[in-house]
């Protein structure tokens, strides 16, 4: 058998490979709506060819045509690698640049099978977040990542590797764009055109820019909305204990709620329709018990309510017949809300209610479009079935998953009185813009690129420590976040939340994220741990402009602009990052936000301690500055004091007006 580095350096293989037998027991992503003309299905089918030399078009050419067939999209799956795909020890990887060893460890760890919601179609999370459309592009990728030097930039075009560019040794590695389209065409049906044509992708955040670090990426973000949600209804942790949180989803992101719930200290019932989603979050430890009958479930949840205990339940079905059963039982839910995948309601992300889970992907794939008043009509009973418990004394937030938005277009009662807003508050505009992004605090993450455990017990305590000194000349103001993200990192090795690379999340400020990232960098330079490779959830700051989620505590109209996304990503690209991106999609849907990343490679150099000094500075003010420029007074505070910090930075401050002055010129 060919050795992992021989396969990664031959790209393209010389010989085709014996086609791969389907593998029922992976999770793979359901058939894609065809809506390709047959001219269009040419058009796809030699945008694959392109790839291969003229001789392999016979054999190949039927065979992809069969994909789009049964798949609705070409994945190549002939061409899937021998080798076990996860994120090895960086001085596995074959190579001349550390730098681009580091993105193919981050590469495989989003196609872990451990790690990925459909691994085989190269889906990390979120049903359509891809790394690559197909496995050709992964094997050009790992190829060009082998070859290259600290001279040249690797151009990603979603999923499609555009070729090795001279550059310079600070430059970034590799430039990602994915799903960029000309603003016209970036309705959800384009993407389902221009995906099944080959020529674009769903990067969703972290999928396509090589950044996700599976669920605990979202469990410390889960952790804080849910306890901070908690905290608005309960004073004290006595208060907390039998407080019932109902929600949904336990696929990648949402598979978190179980645990956050746990570490929250309520009784959780997560639904979920897809069995395979249960029983991996169950063997994985995310959720204590399953249940998969209504009855049983009321049961279970009055005990649990009585005893006070701390439990996570997945409910095997559909939430909508929870929040109906929790409504006739009386069954009071103190919080809820919703992780299913609304940002892409009519091709899996959302199961409606009156169909099982078989006759919902047979029904979206053979007929779409009574498929989407199936959705429609289930998201009107969902919105009233949340209306009838809000009105017993529920809080209810959107989880940035489009619920909302989805319930409105389908004529759900959602809207405010004003018919502009919603009834409800999304979690960022109640919890995690104004107590976490205003400040500048937000998802930080590191990988420990050597894959020993070891490290990345060293490199929490070194986060810990550095914490615990910023905590004692913290202003009030963020006392609390402060205090919070220490609890997290002392408990996260007994948390046990690592899956795949040996990498931690820590929601830390610009000052936080620079100061553990230098002492890292020092740690490095000792030789007391290896190199460390630095991120971020897009879900941040500054990264995403996202009208529904990121900025939706953004009311100075400027939320539906994305000048700050771009912003970022250009300063992040010559302030030092390793790689950049930017996307299209991600989180809300196809259209509906522009996000972007970094990665950051630390190996103890001198370079190293100026980039994460410049980068991170950058990364986190950008965005505080916006959010200070749209007068939110947190964001105002923050940027005053990173500006006595470090002066040569120079914001725009604004004028607030008063009130009564524009009420009274209405007036006239
Ligand atoms: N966790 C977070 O912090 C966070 C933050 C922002 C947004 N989100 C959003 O949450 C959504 C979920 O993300 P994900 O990565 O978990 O997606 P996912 O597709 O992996 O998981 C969603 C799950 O919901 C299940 N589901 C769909 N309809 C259902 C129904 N009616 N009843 C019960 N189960 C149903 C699906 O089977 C799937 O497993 C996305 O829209 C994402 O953008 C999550």
């Amino acid at each position: 058998m060919i050795s992992f580095a021989d396969e990664i350096k031959q790209g393209i293989p010389s010989v085709l490979p014996n086609p791969k037998p389907w593998d029922p027991a992976v999770n793979h992503a359901p058939k894609r709506k065809e809506i390709l003309s047959n001219t269009e299905k040419k058009l796809a089918i030699a945008n694959a060819l392109r790839y291969f030399p003229k001789e392999d078009h016979a054999v190949l050419a039927p065979e992809f045509a069969q994909e789009l067939k049964t798949y609705g999209r070409i994945y190549m799956y002939r061409f899937m690698p021998e080798h076990p795909i996860y994120a090895r020890p960086i001085n596995e990887y074959p190579g001349n640049s550390e730098q681009a060893k580091a993105i193919m460890l981050m590469i495989q760890n989003n196609l872990d099978h451990r790690v990925a919601q459909h691994p085989h179609e190269l889906i990390t999370y979120g049903g359509n977040g891809a790394v690559f459309q197909n496995w050709i592009q992964y094997r050009l990728v790992m190829k060009y990542l082998s070859e290259m030097t600290d001279e040249q930039t690797l151009v990603m075009y979603s999923g499609h590797p555009l070729g090795l560019f001279p550059s310079h040794p600070n430059a970034p590695r590799v430039v990602v764009t994915n799903g960029m389209m000309i603003p016209n065409y970036s309705k959800p049906d384009d993407w389902e055109k221009f995906n099944a044509l080959g020529v674009t992708q769903y990067g969703q955040m972290t999928a396509g820019s090589y950044m996700y670090i599976g669920p605990q990426g979202i469990v410390h973000g889960t952790t804080i909305t849910v306890l901070n949600a908690v905290r608005r209804l309960a004073k004290n942790r006595e208060d907390i204990k039998g407080k019932v949180f109902l929600t949904a989803g336990l696929g990648g992101m949402s598979g978190a709620q179980p645990k956050a719930g746990n570490i929250a200290g309520v009784i959780s019932i997560t639904a979920e329709v897809n069995p395979k989603a249960v029983t991996t979050r169950h063997s994985q430890g995310w959720v204590d018990e399953i249940i998969s009958d209504l009855d049983q479930l009321v049961t279970r949840v009055q005990k649990a309510k009585a005893d006070k205990e701390v439990v996570s339940i997945a409910y095997l079905g559909n939430v909508v017949d929870v929040w109906e059963k929790f409504d006739q039982e009386d069954v009071h839910v103190d919080l809820g809300s919703d992780q299913t995948s609304l940002h892409n309601p009519w091709a899996g992300g959302y199961y409606p209610a009156g169909l099982t889970f078989d006759q919902a992907n047979d029904m979206m794939a053979n007929d779409p479009e009574q498929f989407k008043t199936y959705v429609q009509e289930s998201l009107r009973r969902h919105s009233a079935a949340v209306n009838k418990h809000t009105a017993k004394g529920t809080y209810f937030f959107d989880y940035g998953n489009a619920f909302l938005l989805e319930s409105s277009r389908a004529g759900g009662d959602v809207m405010a009185a004003n018919q502009i807003d919603f009834k409800y508050p999304s979690y960022i505009q109640d919890i995690l813009g104004p107590m976490c992004f205003d400040y500048g605090f937000g998802p930080f993450r590191w990988v420990c690129a050597s894959g020993k455990p070891e490290d990345l017990q060293k490199t929490d305590a070194i986060a810990c420590a550095v914490l615990e000194r910023m905590m004692e000349t913290c202003p009030p103001e963020i006392q609390q976040q402060m205090a919070d993200n220490i609890q997290w990192i002392k408990g996260a090795q007994q948390n046990q939340l690592v899956v795949g690379s040996q990498a931690r999340i820590l929601y830390a400020d610009a000052e936080g994220r620079m100061r553990i990232a230098a002492a890292f960098n020092e740690a490095i330079a000792n030789g007391e741990i290896g190199p460390v490779i630095l991120g971020r959830d897009h879900h941040d700051v500054s990264g995403t402009d996202s009208p529904y989620r990121e900025t939706s505590n953004i009311y100075d109209g400027s939320r539906f602009t994305a000048d700050m996304a771009i912003q970022n990503v250009i300063g992040d690209s010559f302030r030092g990052a390793t790689w950049v991106s930017i996307h299209n999609g991600g989180g809300v849907g196809w259209g509906e936000v522009i996000n972007g990343g970094f990665g950051m490679l630390l190996d103890g150099s001198e370079q190293a301690k100026r980039n994460l000094t410049s980068m991170l500075h950058w990364d986190v003010n950008n965005g505080i500055a916006r959010r200070n420029w749209a007068r939110n007074e947190n964001a105002i505070f923050a940027i005053k004091r990173a500006m006595e910090a470090e002066p040569l930075l120079k914001v725009t401050l604004p004028n607030t007006v008063d009130d009564q002055l524009l009420d009274q010129l209405f007036r006239l």
